[in-house]
């Protein structure tokens, strides 16, 4: 006899098994990415396990993104299919629960529930350490909203990363350092659903890389909307900015390499442009968005800065690190932009020849200052810039590669390839690099030579073979 489950008449039994399984879907960016396995790690000190098939977890997790339009639309329409499957199911008594997480849990709140009510659980960015009291509750029947800002830190509340898990992820690894933004541009909802800009403690930050460099990771990228903008009390009350950051967490033994992303022009200061002199931890890659190249665009977009500004900073992080590869973010289309406006972001890309980037049509979102502008760009025109701008950018991406061949490198080995006895590497300028070495190498960091290109990755052999040779 169990006394401790009561099932109401009108109900059917449900079998839950022991082990539970969780199946995450994450969508957007790398931050969501982080936020997913610190969600899975929350999951699995209460008995869950990770699945990769959808189709044996009991539990459902989108983790969503809401940073362009259709982002909720998509969310509602996988919400839909997942009904399907929950009722399927429930018709073989078994239970399927399923979450909605992220920025559009955060943005739609209650409105998730009323428009798909097979959903079980909607957590916030800022609330996900809660996830397991909500699942908890939710199995009472009732679906559970928790998008409330969080009093408490939850990193204080989430536990520790097993060391199994961290092993099983790989040899790099992401580690969120800062939440957050407050620049307001005036595209862009993260402000909203985010929030304001939190630092973690420099404590919690470096217990964590020591947690994950004991566990076989060897490079670290520190993640924030605003990551350039980490600042904290340092050890003698005095301030500290991410270079300072940089500057402790390369005394951890073991750690490799250290990167950041996402920064803002306006936060690069020059103890983080000389760190990147300095720090050879620091890989020569940095993401560094200028979104256009219009002056008067950029002024519209609350940047605050120029396209001059940008190129000038530009020309300070090339001449403290000259191998830098830089990559950006663009927008096209934003209301009000110009045949002008855009052949002036075409010619700060010419300018500053990226490695890589990411561009995008502007997307219009409630309730930023954006969607209030009227002069707003025709489909067909914001089409046609974005494929003029993203040949530019595939043209230089490419012309970044080719120039790599020839070169001898640091390669850190990081999963296994496609064919058996190749393993696949990332480059410092975080290209993937398929080398012959053994899977047993994967963590080790060796010399290659770049040899050819592919379509996304480069061909590399052991630059020791190449001697006496
Ligand atoms: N429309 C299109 N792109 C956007 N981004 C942010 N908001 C929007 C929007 N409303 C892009 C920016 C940002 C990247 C993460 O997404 O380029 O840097
Ligand atoms: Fe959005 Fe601008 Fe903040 Fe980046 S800096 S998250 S684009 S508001």
């Amino acid at each position: 006899m169990n006394e401790h489950v009561t099932l109401s008449p009108a109900e059917e039994p449900v079998t839950i098994p022991n082990t539970r399984k969780v199946f995450i879907k994450t969508y957007g960016c790398q931050m969501n990415v982080y936020d997913s396995t610190r969600m899975g790690d929350a999951l699995a000190s209460e008995g869950y396990v990770a699945t990769e098939e959808m189709g044996e977890a009991d539990l459902i997790l989108l983790n969503t993104c809401h940073i362009r339009e259709k982002a909720a639309e998509k969310v509602y329409s996988a919400l839909g299919r997942l009904r399907d499957m929950k009722k399927a199911r429930a018709a073989e008594g078994r239970e399927l629960m399923i979450g909605v997480a992220g920025c559009v849990a955060q943005a739609e709140g209650e409105e998730i529930i009323r428009r798909a009510p097979s959903v079980d659980v909607v957590i916030g960015p800022q609330t996900y350490h809660r996830l397991p009291d909500a699942l908890r509750k939710a199995r009472g029947g009732k679906p559970v909203v928790d998008t409330e800002y969080a009093v408490e830190d939850k990193f204080d509340h989430l536990p520790a990363t097993d060391r199994k898990l961290i092993r099983a992820r790989g040899v790099t690894a992401f580690l969120t350092v800062q939440e957050g933004c407050d620049k307001f541009c005036t595209f862009c909802v993260v402000p909203y659903t985010r929030g304001s800009e939190v630092s973690r403690p420099i404590s919690q930050i470096v217990d964590e890389a020591i947690r994950l460099v004991e566990s076989g990771v060897r490079e670290i990228t520190l993640l924030g909307q605003n990551v350039n903008a980490w600042s904290a009390e340092g050890p003698t009350g005095n301030d500290w900015g991410l270079a300072d950051l940089l500057y402790r967490l390369a005394e951890i033994p073991g750690l490799a390499r250290l990167r950041y992303t996402t920064s803002h022009p306006r936060d690069m200061d020059d103890r983080l442009i000389e760190a990147h002199r300095d720090l050879r931890i620091l890989m020569p890659y940095l993401h560094l968005p200028v979104q256009s190249g219009s002056d008067r665009i950029l002024k519209a977009m609350n940047r605050r800065h120029t396209g001059a500004e940008y190129l000038a900073l530009i020309d300070r992080i090339r001449n403290a690190r000259p191998d830098i590869a830089l990559s950006g973010d663009f927008i096209v289309g934003f209301p009000g932009e110009t045949d002008q406006d855009f052949e002036d972001t075409l010619k700060i890309v010419e300018d500053v020849n990226y490695a890589s980037a990411f561009s995008f049509k502007y997307s219009t979102r409630p309730g930023t200052p954006g969607a209030d502008l009227t002069d707003q760009v025709v489909e067909e025109v914001k089409a046609e810039r974005l494929e003029r701008l993203q040949a530019l950018l595939l043209k230089q991406q490419a012309d970044f590669a080719t120039s790599c061949v020839g070169k001898t490198i640091d390669l850190l080995l990081e999963k296994p390839g496609r064919m058996p006895g190749q393993v696949i590497g990332r480059s410092p300028w975080l290209q993937s690099v398929n080398v012959d070495a053994k899977t047993s190498q994967i963590g080790e960091i060796i010399r290659v030579r770049i040899i050819g290109t592919g379509p996304n990755s480069l061909f590399a052999e052991p630059a020791e073979s190449l001697m006496g040779a």
